[in-house]
């Protein structure tokens, strides 16, 4: 494929983009969570009983990627073999880019430029920018823990961008991303092929992998989990059973699909330590021709997630929505959760159905995809967020206490609707919180006064004290 240059507005050149990569919306899939998979674009390019033949069909060259450590165990072990045009290897050095990104962090023991507070935080949907933002642009980092040098920790991110990735590639050496786009759709490229990922559905693009993201429908707006500590796994179902919350069937991973040729000029941006570097190449590291192994990007549509929940009283901790985890060392405990609050029926008798007042060791951040979330009647807005950190007080606002209270114990079967999704990352490790996240024009300075009014309905009546001693 020819460099696409273009010296014309925005707008012109999008449309020039959209039109040279018609077809995402009709891309095929390799379905499965984690499998041995396999693919290529031609028939033949992958190598039989080999992974290094001295020389593989069409004359490409062999190339692994390695998820994780050699020795890994097996049950653990990821790693894929490319089959491409030209290695990775050949490129120009690699350099800090230009200008500098100010709004990334990947080292959060540095208490530099960081913040804490045991306070509830809320941020109001940012603005997206009119000026050409691309999504690496757009990135910027509200919080998170850990180092990606010591590989422990994560951090989210969010984006704002209104454009493609301009003859360049992203590759994250720090981290796996998980993106949850919520407004507008991405295009991926990857070095295993095409996805087209919508708000309501998730991507993953794990540790190195190299991609460039398109944005077909213009301003878009999304939230990005990344995870220095390992790669996502589904959890384990427990007493669930065989069956239930995501099922390992609906993620999706691309098919191979390259694009060859001179493209001179390409640039790959490389975010290591937390920081930006950027090296030429005179092709596109989408030229990979057959791919196999078992480290490869997928998706995941939310909509198909299986929940559970009580039938009869009480319900269910916010764990029992877990989609993906990145479990700790220690048992039952991860480093992160990806949950979602998706629509279900509420059933449970003479319950405060919402979810509880709580205080947890774990913090806890959200967003809303679309909708409205259940806990909260107002102020929390699809694009915005809010943080819970390690043992902050928090819970469903006062006016959704009050209607749930007033409705009684006479509870019908309740559908959340449809047109809501919510979503929370959860970690065990406290994070520390950026400054220009904290100080923020779309952060609720108000946030606390939707549980400031809150009444006493303690009335103790003609009962008597018991255990007073006086
Ligand atoms: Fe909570």
């Amino acid at each position: 494929m020819d460099n696409i240059a273009s010296n014309n507005g925005a707008v012109k050149e999008h449309r020039s983009r959209v039109d040279a990569e018609a077809g995402f919306e009709d891309l095929r899939y390799l379905s499965g969570f984690g499998n041995h998979f396999a693919s290529e674009a031609l028939k033949g390019a992958l190598p039989d009983s080999q992974n290094s033949p001295l020389k593989c069909p069409y004359g490409l060259y062999a190339e692994q990627i390695s998820g994780t450590a050699f020795t890994a165990p097996r049950k653990a072990n990821q790693r894929s073999w490319f089959y491409r045009i030209k290695p990775s290897v050949t490129h120009e050095p690699f350099y800090p880019r230009q200008p500098l990104h100010e709004h990334l962090v990947g080292d959060f023991s540095n208490e530099k430029g960081c913040v804490t507070t045991p306070t509830q935080l809320r941020w109001k949907p940012v603005d997206i920018s009119k000026a050409r933002t691309d999504f690496i642009d757009g990135l910027f980092t509200i919080c998170g823990a850990g180092s990606c040098f010591v590989r422990h920790g994560y951090a989210i991110h969010m984006y704002a961008a209104n454009a493609s990735m301009e003859d360049s590639a992203f590759a994250n050496a720090d981290g796996d991303f998980l993106i949850v786009p919520q407004q507008g759709r991405l295009w991926i490229k990857t070095e295993f092929g095409r996805l087209q990922v919508s708000p309501g559905e998730i991507v993953v693009l794990q540790l190195g992998f190299r991609y460039s993201i398109d944005l077909p429908d213009g301003p878009s707006r999304g939230y990005v989990l990344e995870v220095f500590s390992g790669h996502f796994q589904l959890p384990d179902l427990g007493p669930i059973g065989a069956n239930g919350l995501a099922l390992p069937h609906d993620f999706l991973t691309p098919v191979a699909w390259y694009e060859g040729g001179v493209y001179s000029g390409f640039k790959v941006v490389q975010k290591f330590g937390g920081a930006l570097f950027e090296a030429k190449q005179n092709f596109s590291p989408f030229n990979v021709v057959a791919w196999r192994g078992n480290y490869a990007p997928f998706k995941y549509d939310l909509r198909k997630f299986c929940p559970f929940n009580a039938v009869l009283f009480d319900h269910g901790d916010p764990s029992i929505n877990t989609v993906l985890t990145v479990p700790s060392e220690r048992p039952g405990i991860a480093v992160v959760d990806f949950v979602i609050f998706p629509p279900r029926w509420l059933v449970s008798e003479h319950t405060f159905r919402p979810p509880y007042f709580h205080r947890n060791c774990m913090s806890e951040f959200m967003g809303l995809i679309y909708g409205l979330y259940e806990g909260k009647a107002e102020g929390f807005l699809p694009g915005g967020a809010s943080l819970h950190s390690c043992m902050t007080p928090h819970g469903v606002d006062t006016l959704t206490y009050e209607k749930t209270v007033a409705a009684g114990d006479d509870l019908k079967p309740f559908r959340i609707s449809g047109d809501s999704l919510a979503f929370m990352f959860e970690s065990s490790l406290t994070p520390k919180i950026t400054h220009w996240a904290f100080n923020s024009p779309h952060i609720d300075p108000d946030y606390y006064k939707c549980w400031i009014k809150l009444r006493s309905h303690f009335d103790q009546g003609t009962a008597t004290v018991e255990n007073d001693e006086n």
